[in-house]
């Protein structure tokens, strides 16, 4: 049996990295279908057609393809963690240099997923490039918001889906504007988040 302790270390590993990601990443969609209009009235039009007016829900996700490219694409341009570590349990060698054993390593999602070699235009917001003709020219590895590996996010397929069915829900309904006073700077903190969104819903 596990005792008292670890099960309230379990009830924190799960809940500090599932809270603030999550609503960094809703940020970003937000600011982003702000800037993209046409992107969040392709996304209306999508969930119209699949959900026929009807609530959207999980039985919907797999046809929201459009929708996920969207969040796909905010997550490549700001990942909620932009920044991890590994350490080395053996000496090695990555890109030319020598990691002895025990050393840290510090390495940037963000860094990785809007590097030039990796993506054409790749400073641009491009939902389009994740449909499977183009997501296929992606180099493995280019794209890993959750991590890859042992330690990657538990939370990864589950976090997706969440989010798509958000991104869905708010856009069948409205679009976003910024207001004034708005600042969509990016703050660098353990997570990356807008300085200090504030965004008015305008009802199609
Ligand atoms: C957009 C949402 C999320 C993002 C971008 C995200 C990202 C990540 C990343 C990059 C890691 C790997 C850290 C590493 O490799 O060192 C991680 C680990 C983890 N995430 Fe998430 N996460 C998200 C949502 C969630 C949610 C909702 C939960 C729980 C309900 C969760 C639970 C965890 C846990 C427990 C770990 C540690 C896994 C381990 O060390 O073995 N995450 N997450």
């Amino acid at each position: 049996p596990i005792g008292e302790q670890e099960i309230h270390d379990q009830v924190v590993a799960i809940l500090t990295p599932g809270s603030e990601t999550v609503a960094s990443t809703i940020m970003w969609l937000l600011q982003v279908l702000a800037e993209h209009p046409e992107h969040a009235e392709k996304v209306r039009t999508e969930v119209e057609s699949v959900t026929g007016g009807r609530p959207v829900g999980f039985e919907h996700v797999r046809r929201l393809t459009h929708t996920n490219n969207v969040v796909v694409e905010a997550m490549r341009l700001r990942p909620a963690v932009w920044i991890l570590t590994r350490r080395a349990k053996t000496d090695t060698e990555l890109g030319g240099y020598r990691i002895p054993a025990g050393a840290d390593i510090v390495y940037s999602p963000y860094a990785i997923q809007r590097d030039a070699e990796s993506y054409d235009a790749h400073l641009d917001f491009d939902p389009d490039r994740w449909l499977p003709e183009r997501a296929r020219e992606v180099p493995k590895y280019a794209m890993s918001p959750f991590s890859v590996g042992n330690r990657k996010c538990p939370s990864d397929h589950f976090s997706m889906t969440q989010l798509s069915l958000i991104t869905a829900a708010l856009c069948a309904r409205y679009r976003f504007e910024q207001v004034p006073g708005s600042n969509d700077a990016t703050r660098v903190g353990i997570t990356l988040r807008p300085h200090r969104l504030l965004l008015t819903p305008v009802p199609w």
